[in-house]
């Protein structure tokens, strides 16, 4: 069973706080910083699209991929709901596509740590930097290794309630220190309210923490010069207060 098939029809109202417009106004601002503020845009790792559709509701030449074909299809049901028409397609994003020539590429909320081996991220990286024109702007974000190892792991639970749905979500986390990754085993309990009715999804998501040393020296062996490193949603330096971080990268204006 492939990962987010089961969790697909839930993500949306499990992220329901996360200020995808918010996010998108932070992004937007440091492409423009790097000279981008408008053009054509690939959202690598598109999820349900929440991304895609707020840079394409700003102008935004958009388009997006995701590995899972449950998360395309709201990505779709919900741009032709907007009247967007965004190319949403089903793909591993660790293979090189058909897009090119953008101004910008993004993969947001953790898509980076989704790829659990250098491997994995040079090839995200280098489906990136096909589909960029030189001098083209990458910016993703990924859990920072220093934050999850001063926290460490533990069981969280997430309860969420939209009448006449309620849900319930624990995380149990492996933590496989050698290998810098975590296996984060979901359970999901759908409770339908009205009906007495209740669903158990179970899920379990491998994620590859990241230095960014590491993710630095993998964009320059892919042909990126990456321009800075920080803590999520800020310009301070990626911290141990702060489990996600991202790093932004030209392709470089010649092989
Ligand atoms: C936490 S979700 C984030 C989705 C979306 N970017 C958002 O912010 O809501 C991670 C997404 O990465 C996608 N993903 C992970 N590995 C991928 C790959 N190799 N190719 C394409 N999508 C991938 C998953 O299918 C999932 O939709």
């Amino acid at each position: 069973m492939s990962v987010f098939a089961d969790y697909a029809p839930w993500y949306d109202l499990l992220y329901r706080d996360k200020d995808y417009a918010a996010e998108v106004d932070f992004v937007e601002a440091r492409l423009c910083r790097a000279g981008m503020a408008s053009g054509k845009l690939l959202d690598l790792g598109c999820g349900t699209g929440l991304h895609a559709i707020e840079f394409a509701r700003r102008g935004w030449d958009v388009a997006g991929v995701d590995l899972s074909a449950d998360m395309i299809a709201r990505a779709k049901a919900r741009a032709a709901q907007a009247g967007l028409k965004i190319p949403f397609r089903q793909g591993d994003a660790c293979e090189v596509g058909a897009e090119r020539d953008c101004d910008a590429v993004v993969s947001l909320f953790h898509v980076a740590s989704y790829q659990n081996d250098h491997e994995h991220l040079a090839a995200l990286f280098r489906t990136a930097h096909a589909a960029l024109k030189p001098g083209g702007v990458f910016f993703f974000d990924y859990w920072y290794g220093g934050a999850v190892l001063a926290q460490g792991v533990e069981t969280r639970v997430k309860m969420i309630e939209q009448p006449p749905l309620r849900l319930t979500r624990i995380a149990q986390s492996d933590h496989d220190e050698p290998k810098a990754t975590v296996f984060v085993n979901y359970t999901l309990f759908c409770e339908d309210m009205d009906r007495s009715t209740i669903r158990r999804v179970d899920e379990t998501h491998h994620m590859r923490y990241w230095f960014p040393f590491e993710v630095e020296a993998i964009l320059r062996r892919c042909g990126f010069e990456p321009t800075g490193s920080h803590a999520w949603l800020s310009d301070a330096a990626p911290n141990v207060k702060d489990w996600g971080a991202y790093t932004i990268a030209r392709k470089a204006a010649k092989p």
